[in-house]
């Protein structure tokens, strides 16, 4: 089964379906918007925000405040434009790249993440777009794919796909390079950790229609419907479990408070990295 080639670039998913999936990004979502820290009247961006369940979920908990849900899916944006009702006026929905700097003219107090990073490849870049939106203090709580992640798919798919598995469609890092990362950015108060999570599926149907949509979708990009649901069964055949392995990586972390305190966070980082990886010259 040829894959020809892959991108992170945005692509659309299929929005209905998903909805209609049980979804273990609910749990990971009310476990990350938990953590952050709102008095009512912040700006907070929904970074990836799909169908918008979590900026729905944010809403009641910013009265005076506003969300900006931004995502690159135009089917997943205009589910969430379906959700919002009357409260549209408090949500600006902005369809852009998320691995581009994003398109904001005000800094904002928070940039929420669910299960969104995972899908684009320059996390330095992408951090420090994030950090460049945000205030200084501004927070960044997010959770996505770590090390380890869905390890039994990637299995699965090398097997299937042999010499035709595409490397780099999905960005696992784990947690010590992901704090080098936001640090190098520009980012304090920096908290991240890994956590197994394995998700159980009732039934076959289900757990196909998740790896097709869900799991699988940035292989699929370019290849024939029929080669699509062919690639989901083979992967789910090879599981032999109706489960995920999923292994989730969470970050807490502040936009440095100054120029000064950021200027001192980007040179502790490099001195860091320098100390890891010695120049041989
Ligand atoms: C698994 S969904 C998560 C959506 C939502 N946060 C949730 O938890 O249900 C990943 C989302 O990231 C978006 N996405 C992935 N790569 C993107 C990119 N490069 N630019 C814009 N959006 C992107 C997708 O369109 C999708 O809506």
């Amino acid at each position: 089964m040829a894959i020809h080639g892959s991108s992170h670039r945005p692509r659309d998913w299929d929005a209905e379906t998903y909805d209609s999936l049980p979804l273990p990004h609910a749990r990971w979502a009310a476990l990350t918007i938990s953590r952050l820290r709102l008095t009512g009247s912040e700006h907070v961006v929904d970074f990836g925000c799909g169908t918008g369940r979590d900026t729905v979920r944010l809403l009641p908990m910013l009265p005076n405040g506003r969300v900006i849900a931004i995502d690159g899916s135009q089917r997943m944006l205009a589910a969430l434009r379906a959700r919002l009702g009357s409260d549209a006026d408090r949500v600006q929905v902005l369809k852009a790249d998320l691995s581009r700097p994003l398109p904001l003219d005000d800094p904002v107090d928070a940039v929420v993440s669910v299960a969104t990073l995972h899908w684009l490849r320059d996390h330095s870049a992408v951090f420090r777009h994030i950090a460049d939106t945000l205030r200084p203090g501004g927070q960044f709580v997010a959770e996505f794919g770590g090390y380890g992640n869905i390890a039994t798919v990637t299995a699965a798919l090398a097997d299937v796909l042999g010499s035709e598995m595409p490397a780099d469609v999905w960005n696992f890092p784990g947690p010590d390079e992901t704090r080098r990362r936001l640090e190098g950015a520009g980012f304090t108060d920096i908290s991240v950790d890994l956590a197994p999570d394995l998700v159980t599926f009732d039934n076959e149907r289900q757990f196909e229609q998740y790896l097709h949509t869900v799991v699988l979708g940035g292989h699929m990009r370019s290849i024939s419907r029929l080669q699509r649901v062919g690639l989901a069964r083979s992967v789910a055949t090879r599981l032999q479990r109706r489960e995920l392995d999923y292994v989730r990586l969470r970050v807490n972390a502040r936009r440095s408070h100054s120029l000064a305190e950021a200027a001192h966070v980007r040179t502790r980082a490099l001195a860091a990295t320098r100390s890891t990886h010695p120049r041989v010259d």
